[in-house]
């Protein structure tokens, strides 16, 4: 296996892609973003990396809550849109053809064509250089039914998510195995 080595650089595949909600009222918007994870298991957290110059940026900091929606492989036209355009110029929402629910703790809107949506507080801003890491404490989660399985679990070829390369998305491939097969006799 001949390997070249190269310049530092952001080289963890795949990237989940999510659109995050964010603002109130009539300046509601929506962003994609791939720079995102769970961080913490107790009490429940994620972190999304935001540029500074984005418009969501400010809309997020000043509101103190956004909602992570978790779009389908049916909406990755819509989830490519939002992160090439600008809300400084479109309304996202009805370009998208996305229509706002309430949430019920934050007030920013949740996308409700997305099968899940979590609702976070804005808990920790850590600077990092061309990204802000913005960390949301999760205060409410909407799973939508159809897309659980008989055990009240999300259904992977049901919520049907995708992946980004950077360059492309992708499809889930097949599933590979239940998790701690290795060590079951
Ligand atoms: C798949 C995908 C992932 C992206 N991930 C990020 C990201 O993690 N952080 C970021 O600041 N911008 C990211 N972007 C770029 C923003 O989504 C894009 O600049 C968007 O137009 C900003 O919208 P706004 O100006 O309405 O906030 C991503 C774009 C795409 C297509």
């Amino acid at each position: 296996m001949a390997k070249q080595v190269r310049e530092p650089g952001t080289y963890l595949y795949p990237l989940p892609v999510v659109l995050v909600s964010c603002g109130v009222g009539e300046e509601a918007n929506i962003i994609a973003l791939s720079w995102v994870g769970t961080l913490c298991s107790t009490p429940p957290m994620v972190g999304i990396g935001v540029r500074p110059e984005r418009h969501s940026h400010p809309l997020i900091r000043d509101v103190g809550e956004f909602v992570v929606n978790l779009p389908t492989a049916d909406q990755v036209r819509a989830a490519d849109y939002c992160g090439r355009v600008s809300g400084k110029a479109v309304d996202k929402w009805n370009a998208c053809g996305f229509t706002r629910a309430a949430g019920v703790r934050v007030r920013v809107p949740l996308i409700a064509e997305c099968p899940v949506n979590i609702e976070c507080c804005l808990s920790h801003t850590i600077s990092l250089g061309s990204h802000d890491l913005f960390i949301g404490e999760v205060l409410a989660v909407h799973v939508d039914e159809a897309v659980l399985d008989e055990g009240g679990w999300p259904d992977f070829a049901r919520l049907a998510p995708f992946l980004y390369t950077g360059r492309d998305y992708w499809r889930l491939g097949e599933r590979l195995a239940p998790a701690g097969f290795s060590v079951k006799s």
